[in-house]
C-alpha cells in the first residue's frame, strides 16, 4: 500500500495480497527464475515488466501453481500456498489469464463463462455442453452470471459466437471474463493488452480500473508497453534474466540505468527518458 499521502513508500507487511519469497524455478535446466522476492500489495494494480525471456510468465506460473518451485515460497494473504494445486489456489481467490488465451474454442462465449464459474456447473464443462436448455436452478444462476459478464464486458454481439471464431482482442476480453467469473481477489494478467487494437485496449483498461476502484480487486499485470502500464499501475516490478532488477514507480523505472541497460540488451522497446 502507498502511504496515506500517496507517496511511493513500500507496502507495510500485512497488506500484501501475494508475497513471493526467494522463488526459484527451472524447466529442467538452469533456473529461469532465480531467487526472486517481491510483494503484490492488496487493492492495487501492480505492473510486472522486463525484456523477453526475463521470466515474467514463469513467475505467474509459479504464483498460480502451474510450475513447481525449485526453492522459495509463495504466500496468498499471508498464508503459504506453495504446496497447493492450481485449482486450490483458484478456490482461494487467485485467478490468472494466459499470454496465449486458453478458451474452449468449440463453446460459445456464454458457455465459456459458465464453464469458468466456481460452481458445480462450471467445474464440469460437460454439463454445459450436453445439458443445454435444461437448466436447474443453479445452472440458471450461472447462466445469469455469464450474461451479466457479457454485459459488463460489452460483448453482447458475440455472446453466442463460438470462442474459436473471435478476434484476437475479443479472445483477450473473454480471457478476462473467464477469470472474473470465479470472483477472485487477485487476477494475474499476462499481456492482456498485447496485439489488440486501441479501442479494445482502452476498454480493457477501463474495466480493470473500474474493478480495482469499485470492488477493490487486486491486479498484477505483465505488459511491454510502458505508456499503457503507466496509465494503470502506480508501481512496477522489473525482472531481467530471471532476477528482480528493481521495484518503483513507472517514472523511476524509466530513468533507472539498470532498466535501460536490460532493455538495450533484451531490446523489445526503448526505455524512454
Ligand atoms: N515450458 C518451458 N520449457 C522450457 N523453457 C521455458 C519454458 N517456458 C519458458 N522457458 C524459458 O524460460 C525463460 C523465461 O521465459 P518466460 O516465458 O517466463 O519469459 P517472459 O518474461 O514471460 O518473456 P516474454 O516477454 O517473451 O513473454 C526463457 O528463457 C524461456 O525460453
Ligand atoms: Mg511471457
Amino acid at each position: 500500500m502507498k502511504g496515506i499521502a500517496g507517496g511511493p513508500t513500500r507496502p507495510r507487511h500485512g497488506a500484501q495480497m501475494i508475497s513471493v519469497e526467494h522463488v526459484k524455478v527451472s524447466y529442467g535446466g538452469p533456473n529461469v527464475v532465480d531467487d526472486v522476492s517481491f510483494d503484490i500489495p492488496a487493492g492495487r494494480i501492480t505492473g510486472l515488466i522486463g525484456p523477453n525471456g526475463a521470466g515474467k510468465t514463469t513467475m505467474f506460473n509459479a504464483i498460480a501453481g502451474h510450475v513447481a518451485l525449485n526453492g522459495g515460497k509463495i504466500l496468498l494473504e499471508g498464508k503459504d500456498i506453495t504446496g497447493l494445486q492450481p485449482h486450490q489456489r483458484a478456490a482461494r481467490g487467485l485467478a490468472r489469464t494466459f499470454q496465449i488465451p486458453h478458451e474452449f474454442s468449440q463453446l460459445t462465449v456464454i458457455e465459456n463463462f459458465m464453464a469458468a464459474a466456481a460452481t458445480p456447473i462450471g467445474e464440469n464443462v460437460f454439463n454445459v455442453i450436453f445439458r443445454r436448455g435444461r437448466f436447474a436452478q443453479e445452472e440458471e444462476k450461472t447462466y445469469r452470471a455469464a450474461r451479466d459478464m457479457v454485459t459488463f464486458l460489452e460483448i453482447d454481439q458475440v455472446k453466442d459466437e463460438k470462442a474459436g471464431n473471435l478476434s484476437g482482442g475479443q479472445k483477450k476480453l473473454l480471457e478476462l471474463g473467464r477469470a472474473l467469473m470465479r470472483k477472485p481477489k487477485i487476477i494475474l494478467l499476462d499481456e492482456i493488452g498485447a496485439g489488440i487494437n486501441r479501442t479494445l485496449l482502452a476498454k480493457i483498461s477501463d474495466k480493470i480500473l473500474l474493478l480495482n476502484k469499485e470492488q477493490g480487486l487486486t491486479f498484477c499485470l505483465i505488459e511491454h508497453d510502458l505508456d499503457y502500464v503507466s496509465k494503470l499501475c502506480d508501481e512496477v516490478i522489473v525482472m531481467a534474466q530471471g532476477t528482480l532488477l528493481m521495484e518503483g514507480t513507472v517514472d523511476e523505472v524509466r530513468q533507472d540505468a539498470r532498466v535501460i541497460e536490460a532493455y538495450f540488451g533484451g531490446g523489445k522497446y526503448e526505455a524512454r527518458p
